[in-house]
């Protein structure tokens, strides 16, 4: 199927869920990561579905999660368990997706060492390394109701990306952002 066609149906189940900002961030992380992989020589359009998909799961969360703070042990199983969600909600909404593809969604909160989950990855792909930094990034700089803190600043986002993300992926991101890492 061609990936415009899978793009907008992506796009439009986010838009059916009508939680904007989870439609934001995915929009936003997909647009990142597109530059980010550009800049690495990566094919950026299966990276760009991932980006658009990665947080699929999170739609089936009762609504008061989406803000919720602090969280109970059951929103933490709810939680750990959207990237598994959302790659099934990919398979669902394009049967023929490629499986790097469902990996890439299944994997975004992979973290080196196995540190992340679902599945506690010792190794993590540069693709997967991608996904995970312009997330975090995004998730760190974007305004989010439980944290009144608001947006913190890029700079701070980039060495929270360096703490799992490979160098050269950092200096990609800080590129497509406009700042030195
Ligand atoms: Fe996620
Ligand atoms: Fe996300």
């Amino acid at each position: 199927m061609d990936a415009v066609i899978i793009l907008d149906r992506l796009q439009r189940h986010l838009e059916i869920a009508s939680w904007a900002e989870l439609t934001h961030h995915s929009n936003r992380v997909a647009s990142l990561v597109t530059r980010v992989a550009q800049i690495l020589n990566i094919p950026a359009v299966p990276m760009a579905i991932a980006a658009y998909a990665h947080d699929l799961g999170k739609i089936s969360w009762p609504v008061e999660l989406r803000d919720k703070h602090p969280l109970s042990p059951i929103d933490w199983g709810l939680i750990h368990s959207h990237p598994v969600v959302s790659a099934k909600e990919l398979a669902q909404i394009w049967p023929q997706a490629p499986p790097d593809i469902l990996a890439l969604v299944r994997g975004h909160h992979e973290r080196p060492g196995g540190r992340g989950y679902p599945d506690g990855l010792k190794e993590i792909s540069t693709e997967l390394s991608i996904i995970a930094a312009c997330d975090v990034y995004d998730a760190i700089t974007s305004e989010r109701a439980y944290r009144p803190g608001g947006a913190q600043d890029a700079r701070q986002a980039l060495l929270a990306v360096a703490d799992f993300a490979p160098a050269r992926v950092v200096a990609a991101l800080a590129a497509v952002v406009g700042k030195i890492a």
